[in-house]
C-alpha cells in the first residue's frame, strides 16, 4: 500500500508530461501550417537567388509545374528531359507565356554517362534554383522477385531516382556555395517517409532522397543554401496514372503552387495541406495496421493491373 501512492504519482506526471508534449507539438504544427499556408508569404524564390532555375524531368507533371512557377517569378529556366520534341514544346510555351529565356537539354537519366553533357550545357549559367524532380516508379505494384526485367528496373530506378540527385547537386552546388545563395528542391515522396511494400525499390530510393536532402541541408544551410525534401502523396500525373485531380490527389499545378510557399520555411515538407494532414493521420497508426492497409491497397492495385493486362 505504501508503494502505490508514489507509483500513482509517477504515472500521473508521466501522463501529464506526455499530454503537455503532444499539445505543444500539435500547437506548433498548427502554428506552422497557419504561417506557411494560411498567411501570405513571399518565399524569395526568384532571380535574386541567381538568374537560372534548372529543373530535371520538366516536360510533364510536377517538374513542368515547378518550371512554370520559376518562370512566373522571373527566372530563366533550363529544362531537362528525354524527348527533344516535348522539350521544344514546353520551352516555347514558357517563353511565350512568361517572357523568360529558356534552354533545353535532352538526356536520359537512366544512364550515368550524361553528366559531362549536362555540365557543358550549364557552363557559365548563374543557377539560383535546382529542382531534382526526375523520377520513375514501378509500372504496377509487384513482389520484388516478380518484377519483369528486374535487373534493368533496379538499374533505372537507382540511376534516375538516386544518382541524378547526387550528380546534379555535385554540378550545381559549388557555384551556389561560392555565391552564398541557392535553393535545391529534391522531390522525394511520402513513400520515402513510410515504407511501401510492393513498391519496395521505389520507396527505398525515395528514402535516400529524403535523407540526402536532410543531411545536405544541415551541411550547407550556414553557407546560404536551402535544401528541401519534398514528400508528396498522390498527385494526378502520368507517373501516378491518376487522370482526374481530387482534393487529396491534386493536379501538379495545384500541388506545386502550395509546395512553393513552403520554401525557406520547411526543409522537409509534404508540400500540400491535405497531404500534411494525411501524414499526421498515418503516423498515428500502429505499424502493423499501416502495413496491413498498404499491403491490401497495393495487392488490389496489382490484381487489377494484371487482370487488365491479361485482357489486352
Ligand atoms: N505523381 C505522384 O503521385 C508523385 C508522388 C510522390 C512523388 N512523386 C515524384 O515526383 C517526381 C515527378 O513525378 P511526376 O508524377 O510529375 O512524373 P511524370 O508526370 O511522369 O513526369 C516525369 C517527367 O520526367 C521526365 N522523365 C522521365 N523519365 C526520364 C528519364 N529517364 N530521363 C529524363 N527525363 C525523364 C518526363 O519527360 P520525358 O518522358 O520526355 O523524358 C517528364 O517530364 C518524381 O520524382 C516522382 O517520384 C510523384
Amino acid at each position: 500500500m505504501d508503494h502505490t501512492v508514489p507509483a500513482a504519482g509517477f504515472l500521473y506526471w508521466v501522463g501529464a508530461g506526455t499530454v503537455a508534449y503532444l499539445a505543444l507539438r500539435i500547437s506548433y504544427s498548427i502554428f506552422m501550417a497557419i504561417k506557411v499556408w494560411g498567411l501570405g508569404n513571399e518565399t524569395g524564390v526568384g532571380p535574386g537567388l541567381g538568374e537560372w532555375a534548372v529543373v530535371t524531368g520538366s516536360t510533364d507533371g510536377i517538374g513542368k509545374s515547378y518550371a512554370e512557377e520559376m518562370a512566373k517569378r522571373g527566372m530563366k529556366v533550363v529544362l531537362i528531359s528525354r524527348s527533344q520534341d516535348k522539350l521544344n514544346q514546353v520551352s516555347s510555351e514558357i517563353r511565350e507565356k512568361f517572357k523568360v529565356e529558356t534552354k533545353t537539354i535532352a538526356v536520359d537519366f537512366g544512364s550515368q554517362d550524361i553528366y559531362e553533357k549536362i555540365k557543358a550545357s550549364l557552363e557559365g549559367l548563374q543557377i539560383g534554383v535546382l529542382v531534382n524532380n526526375v523520377g520513375m516508379s514501378y509500372e504496377y505494384p509487384e513482389y520484388f522477385l516478380d518484377i519483369p526485367d528486374l535487373d534493368n528496373v533496379i538499374k533505372k530506378l537507382i540511376n534516375i531516382n538516386v544518382v541524378s540527385v547526387c550528380k546534379m547537386t555535385q554540378l550545381v552546388l559549388p557555384a551556389m556555395v561560392e555565391r552564398s545563395k541557392g535553393v535545391i528542391l529534391n522531390i522525394s515522396s511520402a513513400s520515402g517517409m513510410n515504407p511501401v511494400p510492393l513498391l519496395t525499390v521505389y520507396s527505398a530510393t525515395k528514402t535516400f532522397v529524403d535523407f540526402f536532402s536532410q543531411c545536405l541541408h544541415e551541411e550547407y544551410k550556414r553557407k546560404g543554401i536551402f535544401v528541401q525534401s519534398v514528400l508528396p502523396y498522390f498527385v494526378a500525373t502520368k507517373l501516378s496514372k491518376i487522370r482526374k485531380p481530387t482534393l487529396d490527389k491534386p493536379s501538379s499545378d495545384t500541388y506545386v503552387k502550395a509546395a512553393i510557399r513552403t520554401i525557406g520555411f520547411q526543409s522537409r515538407t509534404n508540400g500540400y495541406p491535405i497531404h500534411s494532414l494525411m501524414n499526421v493521420f498515418i503516423s498515428l497508426l500502429p505499424s502493423w495496421m499501416y502495413f496491413k492497409i498498404i499491403m491490401n491497397i497495393n495487392k488490389a492495385t496489382r490484381a487489377h493491373y494484371l487482370k487488365k493486362a491479361k485482357k489486352n
